[in-house]
């Protein structure tokens, strides 16, 4: 296996569903072997947990994606079981299924549309030139910190129309729901100890209280709010959400678009620690429209996301009864050597990239991909201005989870141009 990969720890048979398994990166080996030998791979049941199949080629993730009618995401999207209560306290529209999922989706949608992303690319390029400036004039830092993490949260908070002020605090917050197994992230590690008390809060996380507080706070009028930000527009459409669906759909936005972009920048930095060569190959601009997608293709920062079979069906040569739990391996699929050549190396120049890091080909595909992509775009574009080179001072830290996976913290030195 290849020097490439950021765990050098994996065997190749981890434990796929086990937090640790994760915390040196992610184990690449393991899928790389999965793919080859057992690519609908069964797990059995533990104590905690049902059975469930991992999917793990490219081509099988993307023939699931495509079929909700079978592979169905209205009975969770995480390995973890859920009861009907829990589901149905907790549910967002992205634990819904065509077409009623459509209703939603389409609210939602103008907001995030490409030609709607376009618009704020000045901003993004503004704040992005602001954070990196403050970032390298310090010399040392920790590159997720004062790079990695800012742009997501201030570009959430611009179109959301959030007041800065609030940003810090809902960030935490949406880390502590999303980082629920990372001890960094919250003092109630939820695989750790008993979140009976708080299972039917996003994630079984005590920060859905603050969450939804807040967001009820926003719904009833009590905050003060851009009248241009999505918020307001899902609030006030003839068609918008009634309260319970609005505070599942806020923590949903503030968790799912802050760690994911962030730890796609911070793949961006940890790749230009370890690959000197790709720093030059920026500045040439020759990868200006290339680079972000294969950044984002070797994060997969969201590693999995479940479906349940609605019928006894066959995937990959394998049976899968009804009501069996489907996990698809994005991170898994987006290093499947029958799709991508060299799948470990970063080519900042490949093209196609047909990465399903976005969960492409469903109906879920991401809303804020436009937005992501455009983020690290511009972010890399940045660094290629200002930086004359980068250097890791110490090892990078790894969340702790077997469905968001990123470099959390990397301390580094930069050379300036
Ligand atoms: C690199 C960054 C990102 C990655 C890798 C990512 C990944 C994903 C993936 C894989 C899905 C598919 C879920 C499924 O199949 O069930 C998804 C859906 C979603 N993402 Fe992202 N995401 C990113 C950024 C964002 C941002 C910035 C936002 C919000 C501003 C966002 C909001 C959402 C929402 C709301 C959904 C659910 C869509 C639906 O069910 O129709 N994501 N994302």
């Amino acid at each position: 296996m290849s020097s490439m990969i950021e765990n050098q720890r994996d065997d190749g048979f981890l434990n796929i569903a086990d937090h640790d398994s994760y915390t040196d990166g992610v184990p690449h080996a393991s899928f790389a072997r999965l793919r080859e030998q057992d690519p609908v791979h069964y797990t059995t049941p533990t104590d905690g947990m049902k059975s469930f199949w991992s999917v793990t080629r490219h081509a099988d993730i993307l023939e699931a994606n495509g079929k909700p009618e079978i592979f169905s995401s209205a009975q969770g999207i995480r390995i973890e079981d859920q009861s009907r209560e829990e589901y149905l306290a907790r549910r967002t529209f992205q634990e819904t299924d065509p077409p009623e999922h459509r209703i939603t989706r389409k609210l939602v949608n103008p907001a995030f549309s490409r030609p709607a992303i376009i618009q704020y690319e000045a901003m993004i390029r503004q704040l992005a030139a602001e954070i990196v400036d403050a970032a390298i004039k310090r010399g040392e830092f920790d590159a997720v910190d004062a790079i990695a993490k800012q742009l997501p949260m201030l570009m959430l908070g611009r179109i959301l129309g959030l007041p800065d002020a609030d940003l810090e605090w809902l960030v935490e917050k949406g880390d502590a729901l999303i980082g629920n197994t990372d001890p960094d992230f919250t003092d109630h590690v939820v695989d750790k100890m008993n979140s009976d008390a708080y299972r039917f809060m996003p994630f079984r996380s005590p920060a859905g209280v603050d969450l939804y507080d807040y967001a009820e706070t926003v719904f009833a009028g009590r905050k003060s709010i851009d009248p241009q930000g999505v918020l307001h527009r899902v609030i006030s459409a003839d068609n918008g959400l009634a309260l319970e669906d609005f505070r599942n759909f806020f923590c949903l936005l503030v968790a799912a678009g802050n760690d994911t972009t962030r730890y796609s920048i911070s793949m961006a930095l940890y790749l230009l620690t370890k690959h000197p060569e790709l720093l030059p190959q920026l500045q040439s601009g020759s990868v200006d429209d290339t680079a972000a997608d294969e950044i984002i293709r070797l994060a997969s920062p969201t590693m999995h996301f479940r479906r349940t079979a609605t019928r006894d069906t066959v995937l990959g040569g394998t049976k899968i009864a009804e009501g069996d739990k489907v996990v698809l391996w994005f991170v898994s699929g987006n290093r499947d050597a029958a799709v991508f050549d060299d799948p470990h190396r970063p080519r900042l120049d490949r093209h196609p990239n047909p990465n399903v890091a976005f969960g492409q080909g469903g109906p879920h595909f991401c809303l804020g991909m436009w937005l992501a992509r455009l983020e690290v775009k511009v972010v890399l574009q940045e660094l290629a201005t200002k930086l004359a080179g980068i250097e890791a001072l110490d090892a990078p830290r790894w969340t702790r989870s077997n469905f968001i996976c990123g470099v959390k913290s990397l301390p580094v030195g930069v050379r300036v141009r």
